[in-house]
């Protein structure tokens, strides 16, 4: 097998944020994004999420700082995880909206099979998203990121996914990545044919994307607040899933 991705995992990344990748499977790695067929995700009171959003969102990071690319509000964090998801350069209010939103909050428990969720916050992109990973302690070669859009008011996708540029990691130096705090970005426009987006059903608003094997960005276009979720998968149930759901396609 060729494990020269793997590099990109080490080069250019200070520090390497990912030591290691787990799981590789040939069935699954070429997969980028799923959508979930479950019932929609959404607030039980949209009245209430309005006024909470309004209220609570602040950009993500400190004032100085140049990155900052949302609006945000943590929604649940884990005991046991507390605040640690939020880093030190990119810090965002922590609320509790679970009493809110119960029939919300039970649908994202139950949407893939967790471990653990360590916390779930909401974004909205006030600028372009340039492709990057989400930094995590265990990349998974396979769709394991949960991402519910919330509410998007534009008429066709912006969320995308994009395979790594082979001269990301076969080449030294790296061109076109810049490194951020704890965040890994390719520069410059990405040629729309390149993107693959995600289009999700009609009947779900819903999906799950591949963090170790692909990159994901977003186009700026109209306003849409998106759900994120930052969990441990329970790795034998979710890869079971993930075959059934390959194998159903
Ligand atoms: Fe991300």
């Amino acid at each position: 097998m060729d494990l020269r991705f793997l590099k990109r995992f080490t080069d250019g990344i200070i520090p390497p944020v990912c030591p290691e990748i787990l799981e590789v499977d040939p069935l699954l790695t070429n997969i980028s994004w799923l959508p979930l067929h479950i019932p929609k995700i959404e607030p039980d009171n949209w009245d209430l999420f309005w006024e909470l959003w309004n209220r609570e969102k602040s950009p993500m990071g400190k004032e100085d700082n140049p990155y900052i690319i949302w609006d945000t509000v943590g929604i649940w964090s884990s005991p046991d995880t507390g605040n640690s998801a939020v880093h030190e350069d990119f810090p965002y209010k922590m609320e509790d909206w679970s009493s809110y939103f119960p029939i919300m909050f039970e649908r994202i428990r139950t949407a893939m099979p967790f471990l653990r969720i360590n916390n779930i916050r909401i974004s909205s992109n006030i600028k372009r998203v340039n492709p990057h990973l989400d930094p995590t302690p265990t990349m998974y070669p396979w769709p394991n990121s949960l991402r519910v859009m919330l509410w998007d008011s534009n008429p066709s996708p912006t969320f995308y996914m994009l395979p790594w540029p082979e001269s990301s990691f076969l080449q030294n130096p790296i061109p076109k990545i810049d490194v951020i705090p704890n965040q890994t970005y390719i520069l410059g426009d990405i040629p729309q044919q390149e993107k693959i987006y995600v289009d999700l059903p009609a009947d779900t608003n819903t999906f799950i994307f591949s963090n170790g094997e692909f990159l994901h960005g977003a186009d700026l276009a109209y306003p849409k607040i998106i759900l994120i979720v930052h969990g441990v998968p329970d790795v034998e149930k979710w890869k079971s899933k993930l075959y059934g759901m390959v194998n159903i396609k």
